[in-house]
């Protein structure tokens, strides 16, 4: 099982940005959980962060074959990205949609998912455990029905 962690623009600044929003934790420190919990569950899994649109249509073109599932956090592209929903589609790999925050709860430009539609299902409000709860439900996405 590999699972591809993708993460959008923004979040390279958690841990400073927002904190009373998103945290302290910042993505290390998330990566470094979801390592060690990956290493349980003998899941591979590679995690990455992209300010751009197009490099995360372009891992998300490249994931077909190489990766079981991707955990996305699309960060504003959520909510604006076209191109990041119809590469998940092109894709046909199993995607789950995570944020730290619960967007449902916030501004409403934040309620409307882009590419909710696309994905297998959301996780979000959870902060940091939003990441791990999408590793638990990776290992068993196609699995249940
Ligand atoms: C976010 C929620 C988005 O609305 C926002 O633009 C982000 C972070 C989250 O993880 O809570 O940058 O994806």
């Amino acid at each position: 099982m590999n699972v591809l962690f993708l993460n959008g623009p923004n979040l390279n600044l958690l841990g400073q940005r927002e904190p009373e929003v998103y945290g302290r934790s910042t993505l290390a420190d998330i990566e470094s959980k979801v390592r060690t919990r990956a290493k349980e569950l003998k899941v591979d899994l590679d995690f990455r962060q992209t300010n751009l649109e197009g490099e995360l249509v372009a891992w998300i073109q490249q994931a077909k074959g190489q990766f079981d599932v991707i955990v996305l956090n699309a960060a504003a592209y959520t909510h604006t990205s076209i191109a990041l929903r119809d590469a998940i589609a092109a894709s046909g790999v199993p995607t789950i949609e995570i944020h730290l925050s619960n967007v449902h709860a916030r501004e409403e430009f934040r309620h409307k998912s882009l590419i909710a539609p696309v994905c297998r299902g959301q996780i979000v409000g959870f902060g940091p455990d939003s990441y791990l709860l999408a590793l638990e439900a990776s290992v068993n996405v196609t699995g249940w029905a």
